[in-house]
């Protein structure tokens, strides 16, 4: 057993969950009418509702006790006094730094990072504004209208999530897009409507070394320099946002087009670093530093906020006691706004490469649940999916819903008609449908002996807990807020969890392994260190491939 398992608080817990699962959630609500006042928090313009989760204030109690113990504050400020909680790569995490709007020097080694970090942002600004005005041309002297930013993972997905989701903010005179994917149709299906000469590529590579990223780099220089004929046009066509200055030189991109980042932003932290660049193209560098605003004031709430109060920490705990304790399986985000419907995938990401790990910071197997399968969907379009899952199927799944008061686009009486959704599904997640009502109202449809078929599968059992955000309106704040949270959330899980939420060794097998096949897909390499299946299909498709090509 481990220590967290064998801990007070964590049996504390477990004992705990047997008395309040007897109780039905709505059942809670009736007997406690400030109930919705005792579990919501605000924060600016955002309200964080978790009263709909199988919780009483016990739980919150014993759910503090187990943060305390496991030294959620103690390890908060280790991380922003920049200490390497990265043990396997021996690495600070200091993606705060690259919001801290206060200046406060960090120090690393005896460095403050921030003089730095404050050089990249004034590049950054200098470069979108010559962009944005058109100061920036391309080789033949025209302006720029298209942004490609080239990447994949945390160098794709959040600046992507961010540009997706402060559309209503960007500029129509210069389109922004992002190609990720090693399959050739991605790179090709975006540039095949574009002109070389007014199109910018930013390639976005913390490491610099990615393949997919490199390769759809290499097709779009080759497409520029298809056009232009001289490879001096690369300088005005190209930028690289990494930490590896010797490999983008050898790409060919002019250091002087290069914005540094460093090792202490891990990937799907950089957003807020100059990989966002295509969002101050796109946005202004002012909602840029909106957005780290936003993030900022999180980082403040989160360091200082007691837990009771402080979001990120209770979105944490309340994942660990529906995890550990409800023994719920995945978690979905479901955004009623349009504009997020990246921010689930860009979740995943987020909290799958951070907290999906089966080891404990000392190397040893966990014998507890780590991080859940996340997924979700925007608006009502998940009620016509996978909702029925949610709401009567076997496996429990807690939910976080959010909205905007008022939509970008108030057409009519529409945002209503999305709110009323909102707050419907939620209700009917926690309240559910007994017997009782299920008779009452197939007899009010005229139906007056229902078989007891119908009735059981009109049956919905409740207590499917939730949580719920509201905000005035999706601004470049509110969002870096948003996602501030959730990123302190996957932290929060992880030091009650004891594992490493900053690195991703997850990924490295699969890397290994298709580098060992890519020659065999061209050649009579045969390799025979395959399994059975996995040599047959190779033979498959070099046959197919040969035949049909
Ligand atoms: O392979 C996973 C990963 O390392 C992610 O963590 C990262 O966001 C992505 O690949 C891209 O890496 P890079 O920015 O170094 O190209």
């Amino acid at each position: 057993m481990s220590k967290l398992t064998e801990s007070k608080e964590w049996k504390a817990l477990q004992a705990h969950q047997k008395d309040i699962a007897r109780i039905p959630v709505r059942k809670l609500f009736e007997d406690d009418p400030q109930r919705f006042q005792r579990f919501s928090c605000r924060f600016n313009d955002i309200l964080f509702d978790y009263s709909k989760n199988h919780i009483d204030q016990t739980t919150i109690d014993l759910l503090v006790q187990l943060a305390d113990a496991n030294g959620l504050r103690e390890q908060t400020l280790a991380m922003y006094r920049g200490e390497p909680i990265n043990n396997t790569e021996n690495r600070s995490v200091l993606h705060i730094a690259l919001r801290n709007r206060s200046n406060r020097p960090i120090k690393l080694n005896g460095k403050d990072v921030m003089h730095e970090v404050n050089l990249q942002l004034s590049k950054m600004q200098h470069f979108s504004d010559k962009v944005r005005s058109g100061e920036w041309v391309g080789y033949s002297g025209k302006k720029i209208t298209n942004v490609v930013n080239i990447g994949i993972g945390g160098s794709d997905l959040g600046p992507k999530m961010v540009r997706h989701a402060l559309k209503p903010y960007t500029r129509p005179d210069i389109r922004c897009h992002f190609v990720s994917n090693m399959d050739p149709t991605d790179i090709m299906n975006t540039i095949s409507g574009l002109n070389p000469e007014t199109t910018l590529f930013l390639v976005a590579s913390k490491s610099f070394t990615t393949p997919e990223t490199l390769t759809n780099a290499e097709t779009a220089k080759e497409w520029l320099l298809k056009t232009a004929q001289d490879r001096r046009a690369v300088c005005k066509h190209f930028v690289a946002m990494s930490t590896n200055y010797d490999a983008v030189k050898q790409f060919g991109i002019d250091p002087e087009n290069m914005f540094e980042f460093w090792d202490w932003v891990g990937g799907r932290y950089s957003l807020w670093s100059a990989v966002g660049l295509s969002i101050a193209v796109g946005l202004g560098m002012y909602r840029f530093e909106e957005l780290l605003q936003g993030a900022y004031e999180v980082d403040e709430h989160f360091r200082d906020t007691p837990f009771e109060q402080n979001i990120p920490a209770l979105m944490g705990l309340l994942g660990i006691w529906n995890n550990n304790f409800f023994h719920s399986h995945g978690h979905a985000v479901m955004p009623y706004d349009q504009n997020l419907d990246i921010f689930p995938r860009f979740l995943q990401q987020l909290d799958m490469e951070s907290n999906g790990k089966y080891v404990d910071r000392d190397g040893n197997p966990v014998d507890y649940a780590t991080g859940p399968i996340i997924w979700g969907e925007a608006g009502t379009n998940g009620q016509h999916a996978f909702f029925q899952l949610l709401h009567q199927g076997t496996q429990l799944a807690p939910c976080d819903f959010m909205v905007a008061a008022v939509n970008h686009n108030e057409v009519h009486s529409r945002h209503e008609k999305l709110l009323a959704n909102f707050l419907a599904q939620p209700e009917a997640m926690m309240r559910g449908k007994n017997r009782e009502q299920v008779i009452e109202e197939l007899h009010a449809s005229g139906l007056k002996n229902p078989s007891e078929t119908l009735i059981q599968s009109k049956i919905f059992p409740g207590n499917r807990p939730n949580s719920m955000f509201i905000y005035d309106k999706l601004t470049a704040k509110t969002l870096g807020s948003l996602i501030a949270f959730y990123e302190h959330k996957v932290f929060t899980q992880g030091i009650i969890w004891n594992i490493n939420s900053f690195d991703q060794m997850g990924v490295e097998l699969g890397k290994q392994l298709a580098n060992a096949i890519l020659p065999e897909l061209s050649s009579d390499n045969v390799n025979n260190q395959h399994d059975s299946s996995t040599q047959s299909l190779i033979n498959e498709i070099v046959d197919r491939r040969n035949t049909l090509m």
